[in-house]
């Protein structure tokens, strides 16, 4: 696909057309290797604007937020299938396609001059937790966020809860530099088992899985300790036994954090919590979180 920007005539009509009901735009941001997770953004984008509202989904794997050591290389991309799997979904009105636009750039379309100078920092929220292991990551994204927010021009914008951090990061950046949108966050979608969805899911074997299992356990264990009244401290105590019964699991981080600053908390803290985990099994690396109601 070209960059090309969508164009705006979709946008709430001007004066002079009493009765045309105002049309949203709504974008799902995504990087392709597109599952149920990514399709309940879309959903959640479609049901917010309505049939005569429009959705654009875009596809882009950003080299600006992937480390020199990470998988940009070997990160999954099938743009035929993304494509695909978004034009099976219900359409919201007889002839009305679930997705109006999918813009997939190319790296040269993003950065045609390279690696771009002027970007976005993140500040203290792109150094800690994900953003300690993954140095410059979230500048990164931030970064073709923004872009990304420029070149479709949305109302709304659609992210997953499934990347607390990211959400958090993208709100200051929308609040701290008035960009013109509304951030919605969507909850994680979950196997049946209780894995998160993931596109590095798909890096996993067999046995793996299994090990990975044990990060949502992990956070449903700790959570349910401190919602009993066993303290803030009890969340992160019992989550960090179950994962390290499991050798095959390397936790990177787990940590229970402000879920609007992700700071941390004293022990003696009540009150809404998140429960975040990064653990690496073999050579895939995971996230995930989880919300605790600290009793
Ligand atoms: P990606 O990992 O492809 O995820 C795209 C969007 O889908 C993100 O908002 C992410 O939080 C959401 N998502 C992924 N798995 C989910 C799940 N199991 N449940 C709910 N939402 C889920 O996140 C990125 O791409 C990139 O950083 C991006 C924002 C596109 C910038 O490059």
């Amino acid at each position: 696909g070209g960059a090309t920007p969508a164009g705006r005539d979709g946008r709430a009509p001007g004066a002079g057309q009493p009765g045309t009901l105002t049309r949203e735009r709504a974008v799902v941001m995504t990087m392709g290797a597109l599952h149920d997770g990514h399709l309940q953004l879309v959903r959640a984008a479609r049901e917010r604007v309505g049939p005569a509202g429009q959705v654009v989904v875009t596809v882009f794997v950003n080299p600006l937020q992937f480390g020199p050591d990470e998988d940009l290389d070997r990160y999954p991309r099938d743009l035929d299938a993304d494509v695909t799997l978004l034009a099976g979904l219900p359409e919201p009105a007889p002839g009305r396609p679930a997705v109006d636009v999918v813009f997939a750039p190319s790296v040269e379309e993003m950065y045609p001059g390279g690696d771009p100078i002027v970007r976005v920092t993140s500040g203290r929220i792109g150094t800690v937790l994900e953003g300690a292991f993954r140095p410059g990551h979230f500048d990164g994204v931030l970064t073709v966020v923004l872009k990304l927010l420029h070149l479709t021009r949305p109302d709304v914008a659609f992210f997953g809860e499934k990347d607390a951090q990211q959400l958090l990061a993208i709100r200051r950046m929308v609040a701290d530099l008035n960009v013109d949108v509304e951030v919605v966050g969507v909850p994680i979608v979950r196997d049946d088992d209780g894995l998160a969805l993931s596109s590095r899911n798909a890096y996993l074997s067999a046995a793996e899985r299994a090990d990975a299992l044990t990060l949502s356990r992990a956070l449903r264990a700790g959570a349910a300790a401190a919602a009993a009244g066993r303290g803030a401290a009890s969340a992160v105590e019992v989550a960090s036994g179950m994962l390290n019964e499991h050798p095959g699991v390397v936790v990177d981080y787990l940590a229970l954090v402000d879920p609007t600053t992700v700071d941390d908390l004293e022990p003696e803290y009540v009150g809404p919590a998140l429960l975040l985990v990064a653990a690496r099994v073999g050579t895939t690396r995971l996230i995930d979180n989880l919300a605790v109601d600290v009793a």
